[in-house]
């Protein structure tokens, strides 16, 4: 019971090639609610890991035109799609979550967040629902996916 819990709840995939990554920033997107408000996606891995690619691919299946900029300097970039507020954040300046409040962090969390560098702030996994391990594999990409809330798990069939 509790062995196939934990693999409905986590799940991995190969990557390939940047495609693969975009089409899983685009099946995640189809699978979330019309409501997410106060939803929140983890995206971990070292420096072009593609975390942004993932991000980026959301943003577009959501339904965004135009380019999707890296919040690497400006920390937050918001969006309003299709009546959605999404906030894509990158906390690799962040040291720790008393620095939270500095990024309107509140306010954030009533729109989707998209959250690149969230070991910076590790209780974060206690909130998200998705968190996504992006880890270098050969020329490509591994994707570890863990379904941090069961309202998540849904998203892990899409992939
Ligand atoms: N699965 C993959 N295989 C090979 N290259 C990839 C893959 N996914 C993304 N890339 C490429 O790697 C880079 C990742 O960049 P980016 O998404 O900005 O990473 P990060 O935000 O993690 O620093 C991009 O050049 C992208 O095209
Ligand atoms: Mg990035």
């Amino acid at each position: 019971m509790s062995r196939t819990r934990a693999r409905a709840h986590r799940r991995t995939l190969e990557l390939p090639d940047a495609a693969a990554t975009t089409r899983l920033g685009e099946r995640l997107a189809a699978r979330l609610p019309k409501d997410t408000t106060g939803w929140m996606i983890l995206l971990q891995g070292e420096l072009g890991s593609g975390k942004s690619t993932v991000a980026r691919a959301m943003l577009h299946a959501l339904g965004h035109l135009g380019p999707a900029p890296s919040p690497t300097y400006t920390l937050v970039e918001p969006y309003e799609i299709r009546g959605r507020t999404i906030y894509h954040v990158d906390l690799y300046r962040i040291s720790n979550e008393a620095e939270l409040p500095f990024l309107g962090w509140t306010d954030l969390r009533e729109g989707l967040v998209l959250v690149e560098w969230p070991e910076r702030v590790p209780s974060l996994a206690a909130e998200a629902d998705l968190h996504i391990h992006l880890t270098y594999a050969g020329a490509g990409r591994e994707a570890e996916m863990t379904a941090l809330r069961l309202r998540a798990a849904g998203l892990l069939a899409a992939v």
